[in-house]
C-alpha cells in the first residue's frame, strides 16, 4: 500500500511538472504537484515502516513537533504567497532553495546521530549522508548570498579578489576530502563539523564572484542542488518518494540551468567552476566602444505621434514593466495600434525581469495573445524592419555593450537588437543602470528617444495621445 501510494504521488509530481511547462496549464499543474506532495508527506507520516518491516512508531512528542512545524511552515507559505511581490519572487525562491538544502542536510545528519547507538553504518548510507551535508551546506550559504544580492543588501557586481580561483579549488578539494572522511567515519562528529564548515564557506565564496546579470543561472543551479541534497537524504532514510522528488527537482533545475546558460551565453563549466560574471581575460586592454552620445528625451505625446504612423512596432518589456504593472496599459496601447493597421509584436528576452518566464506571465495576465510573443532568436532579425522598438522598463537585455564592449561584465550575453529599429523609444524613470549595474550606450544613440517617467503612467498617457489624434 505504502509503495502504491508513493507511486501515485510520483506520477502526480511528474504530471504536475510537465503541466508547469505551459502558462495555460501551469496553475493546474502546480495544484496537482501539491496534491502529490501532500500524499507523499501523509504516507511518510502515517504508513512508514522501519527496516524490519514493522509500522514505524511515532512518539507523542514527535507528533506534536511535526504538527507545530507543519503549522508554522503552512503559515509562512500562506503569508509569503500573499505578501511577496512578483518582482521579489527570485529572492523567495533563493530563500526556499537554501532552506530546502539545509533541511536535507539536517535530516541526513540527525539520522547519522541516531545511528550512533547502533554498531556499524554501511557505505550505502554514509556516502549519501555525507553528500547531503556537502550539497545542503553549499546550497544554504550560496542561496543566502544570492538572496542578499537580489535583495540589494550587497552589491550585484562580481566580487573578485586575488587568488580567488585557487582558493575556491582548494576549498572544493577540502570539501571532497571531508566528504570521504565522513563517509568512512560516519559515527565521528569531527568530520561532520569539518564538512559542514567547509561546505558553508564554499557556498559563500562560490556565489560572491558572480555578477548580478548571471543570477538567473545561479538560482537555477542552487535549485537543482537543493533537489540533489533531498535525493541524497532520501537514500539515507530509505524513502523512495524523497529520492524521486529530489531527483525531479535536481534534474529540472539542471535543465533550467542549461537553458539559462544558453540565454546568457555561458557554458555550464563556467558556472560550475565559478569563473563567470566578470570580464573575460584581456578585457582591460581591449578598446571600449561604448560612446557617450547626447541623450534626447521626448514626451508621451511625441511618442503617440510617431507610433500613430508606424506599421510595425516591436514592444520590448523588461523588469520595469513588472515594477510599474504596466502590462494592462500596454495591451490597451497595442490594441489601439492594431486598430490603426499597425502590426504589433512582443520581443521576449529569456532573462528579462527577475525570473524565468516573468514577461510571459505578466503579458498573459493582460490577455496578450500568445502568438504575438516572439523569442529573441525569432525576433532579432525583424528589428531592422520595425518602425519603432518600444522598450518598456527593459535595460540590460537591450544593452549593445554586450556585443561591442569586451570590458563589460555583460559582454557575450545575447541581447535584443533594438538599436536596429528606425526609432527606439525607451520608457524608464531615470538614466540609472539596470540589474547588472552597467550604463547603457543605447540611450545616447541618434535613433533613441528617452521618455522618462513611471512606465504605467507613460503608457497611459501614450494611450490618451493616440485616442486624441
Ligand atoms: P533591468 O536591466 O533590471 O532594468 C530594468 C529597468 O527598469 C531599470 O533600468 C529601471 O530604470 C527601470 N524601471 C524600474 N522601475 C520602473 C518603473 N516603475 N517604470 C519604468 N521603468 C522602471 O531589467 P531587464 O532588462 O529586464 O533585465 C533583467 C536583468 O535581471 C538582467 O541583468 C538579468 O540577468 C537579471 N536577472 C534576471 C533573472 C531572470 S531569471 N529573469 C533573475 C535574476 C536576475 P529606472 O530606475 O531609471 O526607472
Amino acid at each position: 500500500m505504502e509503495n502504491l501510494l508513493y507511486l501515485l504521488s510520483a506520477c502526480l509530481l511528474i504530471i504536475g511538472l510537465k503541466m508547469l511547462g505551459s502558462p495555460k496549464t501551469a496553475v493546474r499543474g502546480n495544484a496537482i504537484g501539491a496534491v502529490g506532495m501532500l500524499i507523499a508527506a501523509g504516507v511518510a507520516l502515517l504508513l512508514s515502516r522501519d527496516a524490519g518491516g514493522a509500522p514505524l512508531e511515532i512518539s507523542r512528542e514527535a507528533l506534536i513537533a511535526i504538527g507545530v512545524g507543519l503549522a508554522a511552515g503552512t503559515l509562512a507559505g500562506i503569508i509569503a504567497s500573499q505578501k511577496v511581490q512578483m518582482t521579489a519572487m527570485p529572492q523567495m525562491v533563493a530563500l526556499f532553495n537554501g532552506l530546502g538544502g539545509a533541511a536535507s542536510a539536517l535530516v541526513a545528519t540527525i539520522d547519522l546521530f541516531n545511528k550512533k547507538a547502533g554498531s556499524s553504518v554501511e557505505l550505502t548510507l554514509s556516502v549519501p549522508a555525507a553528500l547531503s551535508v556537502l550539497i545542503g551546506g553549499v546550497t544554504l550559504t550560496g542561496s543566502a548570498i544570492a538572496f542578499a544580492k537580489l535583495q540589494g543588501l550587497i552589491g550585484g557586481r562580481p566580487l573578485v579578489y586575488p587568488l580567488q580561483k585557487p582558493l575556491n579549488l582548494l576549498l572544493l578539494l577540502g570539501a571532497i576530502a571531508s566528504c570521504c572522511w565522513l563517509a568512512a567515519e560516519p559515527l565521528d562528529s569531527t568530520p561532520l563539523y569539518c564538512l559542514a564548515g567547509v561546505a558553508a564557506i564554499l557556498g559563500v565564496l562560490s556565489v560572491l564572484p558572480i555578477g548580478g546579470a548571471d543570477m538567473p543561472v545561479v538560482i537555477s543551479l542552487l535549485n537543482s542542488y537543493s533537489g540533489l541534497a533531498a535525493s541524497a537524504a532520501g537514500f539515507v532514510l530509505g524513502n523512495n518518494i524523497l529520492i524521486i522528488a529530489g531527483s525531479l527537482v535536481g534534474a529540472s533545475g539542471l535543465i533550467l540551468t542549461k537553458i539559462m546558460c544558453k540565454a546568457m551565453n555561458r557554458s555550464l563549466a563556467n558556472v560550475l567552476f565559478g569563473a563567470f560574471g566578470k570580464a573575460p581575460e584581456g578585457a582591460a586592454e581591449a578598446p571600449a566602444t561604448a560612446s557617450g552620445g547626447t541623450v534626447k528625451s521626448g514626451s508621451p505625446d511625441d511618442a503617440a505621434m510617431i507610433l500613430d504612423s508606424a506599421s510595425l512596432v516591436i514592444i520590448v518589456p523588461g523588469y520595469g514593466m513588472a515594477v510599474a504593472q504596466a502590462q494592462h496599459a500596454t495591451r490597451e496601447m497595442a490594441d489601439l495600434l492594431q486598430k490603426n493597421s499597425c502590426e504589433v509584436k512582443y520581443a521576449i528576452h529569456p532573462v528579462a525581469g527577475r525570473m524565468p518566464g516573468h514577461m510571459n506571465v505578466l503579458l498573459a495576465e493582460a490577455d496578450v495573445p500568445y502568438d504575438q510573443l516572439y523569442d529573441m532568436d525569432q525576433i532579432n532579425s525583424e528589428f531592422s524592419q520595425a518602425d519603432v522598438a518600444l522598450v518598456i522598463g527593459a535595460n540590460d537585455v537591450t544593452n549593445p555593450a554586450a556585443k561591442t564592449d569586451p570590458s563589460s561584465p555583460i559582454y557575450g550575453m545575447p541581447i535584443l537588437d533594438v538599436e536596429n529599429a528606425r526609432t527606439v523609444m525607451v520608457l524608464k524613470r531615470s538614466m540609472n543602470p539596470g540589474f547588472a549595474g552597467v550604463d547603457n550606450e543605447l540611450y545616447g544613440r541618434d535613433n533613441t528617444m528617452m521618455i522618462f517617467g513611471d512606465a504605467k503612467e507613460t503608457v497611459t498617457r501614450i494611450v490618451s495621445g493616440l485616442k486624441d489624434l
